[in-house]
């Protein structure tokens, strides 16, 4: 069994009466992709700057390679790498002035730093642009020399705080492809996102947070068999109709339905398929018209849904790249 190289425990950050962080729990293997994902406003990032020792706790203890962060500070510097949330590179700095004041601020000197700096740019693959001013790059070539900022004094854990939040697709797999790549390279990697594809595809284990609190701790797959062990069921119908469908269903199937927009949603269990035509006769039987009945593997989005309640939907008028970002709605 991996060791955990990270604990936390009941940690808490309020600012004021304000609770932001409200007892949060857990444990980080070495070697995983873990995940915290959540909402805007969630806590992500207050955690991770706890965690990195930017902003104290107000209760609670953190533990990093066994070492607690507020007696022995130093093993956050030695051993973890933070990539924050704004992108946080000098525009009217080259590439190469970028990571030579990091390098700096991590003692390195002469060929050493050199060298460093010459394998982050490539790392970034950006040795091309070294004498290039950082303020002229596109968005994810900043997020590039970003990441391998916080990888030059070879961190053994990265923090990434929503590495893909504003980037296009595109962009974004490449940075999924960096990140897989240094965990292989057996790097911890923990990572805070708003979105679920992202956590379903990158995580080991995620965290789901939402008002400073875990709402469920598991493996992508552990989480999806807590909403069902068969397929959800999808019922779309005028809006109209929603509410009567659903308690015809409560009523005569004794079966309880989640509203997702203009449709409904049913764990099905074991008997998915029984319950599927179970349910178009019941509707056909009290005229509901049914505009479609489907049944999926459950995903991320219906975890949000049993645990919430609340729905996860595409952002109108977003494009595809934010289609399942958190929308949660009560
Ligand atoms: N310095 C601060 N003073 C007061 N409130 C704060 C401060 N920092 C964060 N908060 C509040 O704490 C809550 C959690 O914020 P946090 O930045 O941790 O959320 P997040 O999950 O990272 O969200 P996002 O996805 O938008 O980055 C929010 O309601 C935020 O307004
Ligand atoms: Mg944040």
């Amino acid at each position: 069994m991996p060791n955990d190289v990270i604990e936390i425990k009941n940690l808490v950050r309020k600012f004021g009466s304000f609770t932001a962080v409200n007892g949060i729990s857990l444990s980080i293997k070495e070697g995983e992709i873990f995940g915290i994902l959540g909402p805007n406003g969630a806590g992500k990032t207050t955690t991770i700057n706890m965690l990195l020792g930017l902003i104290t706790p107000t209760d609670g203890t953190i533990k990093v390679y066994g070492n607690d962060i507020t007696r022995h500070p130093q093993v956050i510097k030695e051993k973890m790498g933070l990539m924050t949330q704004e992108t946080v590179v000098d525009g009217d700095l080259t590439a190469e002035q970028n990571l030579e004041i990091f390098a700096e601020l991590y003692g390195m000197s002469g060929i050493e730093k050199k060298e460093a700096i010459d394998n982050a740019l490539e790392e970034a693959e950006l040795s091309d642009f070294r004498n290039a001013k950082a303020g002229s790059f596109s968005g994810g070539m900043q997020r590039r020399l970003n990441l391998v900022k916080s990888m030059m004094h070879s961190p053994k854990i990265l923090v990434l705080d929503e590495p893909t939040t504003g980037l296009d697709v595109q962009n974004r797999v490449s940075m999924w492809g960096r990140i897989r790549k240094l965990n292989k390279s057996g790097i911890t990697i923990i990572l805070t996102t708003q979105y679920l594809e992202e956590a379903d595809s990158l995580c080991n284990r995620l965290a789901v947070i939402d008002h400073g609190q875990i709402k469920a701790l598991g493996t992508p797959a552990e989480l999806k068999k807590m909403v069902s062990e068969g397929n959800v069921i999808d019922i779309s119908l005028r809006f109209e109709d929603i509410e009567r469908a659903s308690k015809v269903i409560k009523q005569k199937l004794g079966i309880e339905c989640k509203t997702v927009a203009d449709r409904i949603s049913i764990a099905a269990g074991k008997e998915d398929v029984k319950t599927l035509s179970s349910i178009i006769s019941v509707l056909e039987k009290e005229k509901v018209p049914i505009i479609a009945a489907s049944m999926h593997l459950p995903t991320l989005d219906d975890v949000f849904i049993k645990l919430t309640g609340g729905t996860i939907r595409d952002e109108l008028g977003e494009q595809q790249s934010n289609a399942s970002k958190i929308m949660w709605r009560r």
